[in-house]
């Protein structure tokens, strides 16, 4: 399944800083700049005075039709003082690419002696910065380079994890420039609405960004939509009905398509779990309407679709205004209406070259009730659980799926971890995508 270029709408209008630093890739920063202006964007470049021996800061300045700051000191930026950080404000995201190890160095140790790095210091909080790391293999899996990318991914920076192929000393491994499509993705990404969690100052990253780079990445550059946890159908201000999905199994497959390079779009219901670390859009919902509406909303452009969440079947009728009254009856009913099936909606719309996989929560009877399902919500996978066995189902930390494909193929798992079943799940995606 190839990764289609698309028109990128969130970059229309947007404001972007380009930091180019000197990295042999740095030649194709002016490719970048004339991309960003094609989706619609302002784009500004700075650059450090080394970058300048792989590319001309006269063709960044043409294209980007402004300066492009070295020195923080040159006379026609100041802008009556203080520029770094009206650029700074300027901006909705700062992408460096490529990122040297030098300039990885110096924002993580806080060396804030050229253009480049002072502006990233002083972005905003809530600014996202972008580092896309590019280097020949040995730099890029050195432990001091290592070391600073853990303490980046700390400080809140979003590593977009360098490609794997030939570089330009002849080597093959992890350390090329992505292509530019997938760095457009990852700004087009984050910016794609205010939902985007940008961890500054997050807790440890849970990332090890060394161990999965000398595997290739199998999800790179891919969208990724995951459904988690419950939906709340209400039936006054104060009362819904609601289910005991904690969103762990959603959470996990967000995490584990993320460290593989994915970017995901996580539409979740009311759960009390943090966003996972990396390239997530994470989009809170309540009911199993606006649970529909912001799955509509993402579909088209995803190349794989989970439907992890435990979306009501019934809402309520109507919504009592302020809080119904106990009143002096010994009973009361609520009149219920069935919700949209949303994966049976995804299932008649998808795409030929999109992956559907569905959840199926038995209580008895569960490969038939799987099979049924698959075939009448047109899914390619289906991941069949049991919701009256310990160890599986809804709320604890492991569940037992078996996983069902479209052509009949059957795989059981033993109980397992939600981390260990979200890997197993992506695994059979994969394999799925090469056969199909
Ligand atoms: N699902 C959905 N929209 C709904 C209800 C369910 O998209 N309104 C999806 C779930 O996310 C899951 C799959 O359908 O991926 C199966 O859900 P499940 O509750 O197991 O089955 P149902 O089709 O709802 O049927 P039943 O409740 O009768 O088992």
């Amino acid at each position: 399944m190839a990764f289609l270029f698309l028109m990128l709408m969130e970059l229309q209008g947007k404001r972007i800083i380009l930091g180019v630093s000197a990295s042999i890739a740095a030649y194709k920063a002016p490719m970048i700049v004339r991309e960003l202006i094609k989706q619609g964007a302002e784009v500004r470049v700075v650059m450090t005075p080394s970058a300048e021996k792989f590319v001309s800061r006269t063709v960044l300045m043409n294209l980007s039709k402004n300066p492009v700051p070295m020195d923080m000191f040159e006379d026609d930026i100041q802008d009556g003082g203080s520029w770094h950080i009206h650029l700074a404000h300027w901006c909705d995201v700062m992408l460096i690419a490529p990122c040297s190890a030098t300039t990885l160095a110096r924002l993580a140790m806080g060396f804030y002696d050229t253009a480049l790095s002072i502006i990233a210091c002083a972005l905003p909080k809530d600014i996202p910065l972008l580092i896309a790391p590019a280097m020949d293999s040995d730099m890029w899996e050195h432990p001091a380079v290592q070391r600073n990318i853990q303490t980046l991914i700390q400080d809140g920076s979003i590593i977009i994890p360098p490609a794997i192929g030939e570089l330009a000393s002849g080597i093959f491994g992890p350390g090329r420039l992505p292509d530019i499509d997938v760095l457009l993705a990852h700004c087009s990404h984050i910016l794609s609405g205010s939902e985007v969690s940008i961890q500054r100052a997050a807790a440890p990253s849970e990332i090890e960004i060394h161990e999965e780079i000398p595997q290739r990445l199998s999800l790179y550059g891919k969208h990724v939509l995951i459904t988690a946890g419950p939906t709340f159908e209400r039936i006054d201000d104060v009362r819904f009905i609601g289910n005991f999905s904690s969103g762990k199994m959603g959470f996990a497959l967000a995490r584990q398509c993320a460290k593989q390079g994915a970017l995901v779009t996580l539409i979740t219901g009311p759960v009390s779990l943090k966003t996972p670390e990396g390239a997530i859009q994470r989009i809170d919902v309540e009911s199993a309407h606006e649970m529909h509406d912001a799955v509509m909303k993402h579909q088209s452009k995803q190349d794989i679709i989970i439907m992890s969440a435990a979306i009501a079947d019934f809402t309520p009728d109507k919504r009592h205004e302020g809080k119904i009254k106990k009143g002096d009856s010994d009973s009361m009913s609520v009149m219920l209406k069935k919700t949209t099936d949303i994966l049976s909606e995804l299932g008649k719309i998808k795409s030929h070259n999109q992956i559907l996989i569905g959840f199926a929560l038995e209580s008895h009877n569960a490969m038939e009730y799987g099979k049924k399902k698959i075939a009448e919500k047109n899914c390619d996978l289906m991941i069949v659980n049991l919701a009256n066995k310990i160890d599986s189902g809804f709320g604890g930390d492991n569940n037992t799926i078996s996983i069902i494909d479209r052509v009949g193929g059957i795989k059981e798992f033993p109980t397992m971890t939600k981390d260990a079943c979200a890997e197993a799940i992506i695994e059979q995606v994969l394999i799925f995508g090469d056969q199909s």
